[in-house]
């Protein structure tokens, strides 16, 4: 979107969007992440600014340039992630949580490059925080929070999937995405999305992720305009 003739539908709006993928470390010169390239994420962040938020951006490791006049918060694993949303998340109007967040990190990490010997057979795992579901316990219920925006990442039954993982999570709007074909999420160009919250489903594309980021922004802003009346 060209910022110059956007309508500013995000003035005054503090906005947190989160993007890329998380990676945790199991010694130097290993880790454990996955495909996000981020461009979702980027693409939210750049539209954001061009509807006049003041945008924050959370961003794991990624080969992507921050959008101008964003300001770039880079992190690597998820707790770091947790940690820096979590320092934004009460000033903010919309957080949008658009990050392939790593569900796992190794129990124990290494300072040391470790001898792949003692590796083989011993990696344990274990969960990491829940940032999308804290984020939901802390201000779904609320409506004078920030509005809390989850992405789900499915490949089968995307839209009911999409739904469950809304009313687990507590936020307040879901963005399903179809992960998986040629057209589709991680690395594509395009992608495909529900929209899912309590005005109901609706769905985008394919079409670009920077088109699809201001349908997006249109819902967050129609949904946090019907709670507040
Ligand atoms: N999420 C998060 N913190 C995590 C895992 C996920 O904040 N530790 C967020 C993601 O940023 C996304 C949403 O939760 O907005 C859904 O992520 P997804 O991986 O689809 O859901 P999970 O609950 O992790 O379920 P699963 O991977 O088992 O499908
Ligand atoms: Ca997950």
């Amino acid at each position: 979107v060209d910022a110059a003739v956007a309508p500013k539908i995000l003035a005054d709006k503090k906005v947190v969007v989160t993007a890329g993928p998380t990676r945790e470390h199991i010694d130097p010169a290993r880790f454990i992440s996955n495909p996000s390239t981020g461009r979702m994420g980027y693409a939210l962040a750049r539209a954001a600014s061009a509807f006049g938020a003041d945008v924050v951006l959370v961003s794991g490791p990624t080969t992507l340039d921050a959008p101008a006049g964003v300001r770039l918060v880079e992190v690597t694993g998820a707790r770091q992630m947790h940690e820096a949303v979590m320092a934004e998340a009460d000033s903010a109007d919309f957080i949008v949580k658009a990050a392939a967040v790593g569900d796992f990190r190794p129990k124990q990490a290494s300072d040391q490059k470790v001898e792949k010997g003692a590796m083989a057979g011993k990696l344990e795992l274990e969960r990491n925080p829940d940032i999308l579901a804290e984020l939901g316990q802390k201000y779904g219920a609320r409506t004078d929070g920030p509005l809390v925006v989850g992405f789900a990442a499915e490949s089968f039954d995307v839209v009911e999937r999409g739904k469950a993982k809304r009313e687990r999570k507590g936020a307040h709007m879901m963005v399903a995405n179809k992960i998986g074909g040629a057209r589709s999420a991680f690395g594509a160009d395009e992608s495909q999305v529900a929209v899912i919250s309590d005005r109901g489903v609706t769905e985008y594309g394919p079409a670009s992720k920077d088109a699809l980021s201001r349908e997006i922004w249109r819902e967050a802003v129609a949904l946090a305009n019907s709670r507040t009346g």
